[in-house]
């Protein structure tokens, strides 16, 4: 079993925040989206991964990843030219893929559960492929399937105008090779892309078996969301346990949930789980609250917060209340009087300096 991760298509805005860099690597809980990826590719004891790169988002990718021996595997890079679809991006890894059964992760994309039982169910059975559907609130966005009642799959659309149902696909499919002829008879949508969506309904049509399974639990489409905090929020829910590493000084409370990298110090604070402190930070005579997570080297002085994502190397300092707040990286808050009490909450581009 291999596994095809894409991680091609451009770089993103991230609204609100300026900094533009691969989806993939929107940071949620201090790890890049790929890290999850690749940590459940890794759970599942596929060795050998395949990575779908761009020309302006491959060196970015490349510097994350490496060759892969953060988890013991093996990476070959496809890179691809342009972002012409998902059925085209498994097209070009073919040489890597050969005849091999393969899961496709999109980089983008972070499921609950990881895919090892999935990946068990898939050996365990006949099937050509095995994907994972949904209930979403916006089907337009995704691609969309349809069951019948016996739950069997009878038909694949593609980002439809009017919705068929509220099904939509993950972005993780198990393929045999077979899927590799179905490509071959599909051509490009009306947006001009090869999708896979269509290269699986093919399959279907051509006598292959497929199987629709609807997942429980959640599911993120991060490039979908400009909602980095609800990201933020699942993820500390479900991953975050107790690990405390850094040096918290005797008068400081740490309870609950919290991870606190090794070089970070925490001094005269209290912090109640779930909560990610990053490398490198100071927290100083504050108080850090539920689902909050720390960016490395980020500096928090006589401050309260709560339910936010501060992201590297921000400064914040005399800030009674900060809550629900974005604040993106090298950003800084401060307010010169000590005894303010007002709470705030704020959206904060990357490098911008806010004196409240
Ligand atoms: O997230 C699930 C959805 O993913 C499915 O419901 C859709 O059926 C499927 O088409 C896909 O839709 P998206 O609009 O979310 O795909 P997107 O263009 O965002 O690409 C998904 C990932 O694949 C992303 O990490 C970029 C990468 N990619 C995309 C294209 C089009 C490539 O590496 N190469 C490509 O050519």
């Amino acid at each position: 079993m291999k596994a095809l991760v894409l991680a091609g298509g451009k770089g993103t805005r991230l609204r609100p925040l300026t900094h533009t860099m691969p989806k993939q690597l929107v940071p949620v809980a201090n790890e890049p989206i790929l890290g999850y990826v690749f940590h459940h590719i890794q759970d599942a004891g596929i060795k050998e991964v395949g990575v779908v790169v761009s020309p302006e988002t491959g060196n970015d990718v490349r510097r994350f990843l490496g060759r892969g021996s953060r988890w013991q595997m093996r990476i070959t890079y496809i890179p691809q030219q342009q972002p012409l679809g998902l059925a085209h991006a498994v097209k070009i890894a073919r040489p890597f893929l050969g005849n091999s059964p393969f899961v496709m992760y999109l980089g983008d994309n972070l499921l609950a559960q990881g895919i090892k039982e999935f990946m068990e169910e898939f050996h365990s059975t006949t099937l050509d492929a095995l994907i994972f559907l949904k209930e979403v609130d916006n089907p337009q966005a995704f691609g969309v399937a349809v069951l019948n009642k016996k739950g069997q799959i009878i038909k694949l659309v593609e980002k439809p105008k009017d919705p068929p149902s509220n099904l939509a696909l993950v972005g993780v499919y198990f393929f045999s090779a077979s899927i590799h002829e179905a490509i071959d008879r599909i051509s490009p949508s009306a947006r001009g892309e090869l999708e896979i969506t269509d290269a699986i309904q093919e399959l279907m049509r051509s006598g292959g078996s497929v199987s629709g399974q609807i997942l429980d639990d959640w599911w993120l489409d991060t490039g979908k969301k400009d909602d980095f905090l609800a990201a933020n929020t699942v993820v500390l829910d479900d991953y975050i346990k107790r690990d405390v590493q850094g040096k918290v000084d005797i008068k400081s409370k740490v309870s609950g949930r919290v991870q606190i990298e090794k070089t970070a110090r925490i001094v005269n604070s209290s912090l109640r789980g779930p909560v990610v402190i990053g490398k490198r930070c100071k927290i100083v005579n504050s108080f850090i609250g539920p689902y909050t997570t720390i960016g490395h080297g980020t500096r928090i002085i006589n401050s309260a917060i709560e339910h936010s994502v501060i992201l590297d190397k921000c400064y914040i300092e005399n800030i009674a209340r900060l809550d629900d707040s974005l604040i993106g990286r090298e950003a800084r808050v401060i307010h010169y009087d000590k005894n303010h009490s007002r709470a705030l909450r704020l959206l904060i581009g990357d490098n911008n300096v806010v004196e409240v």
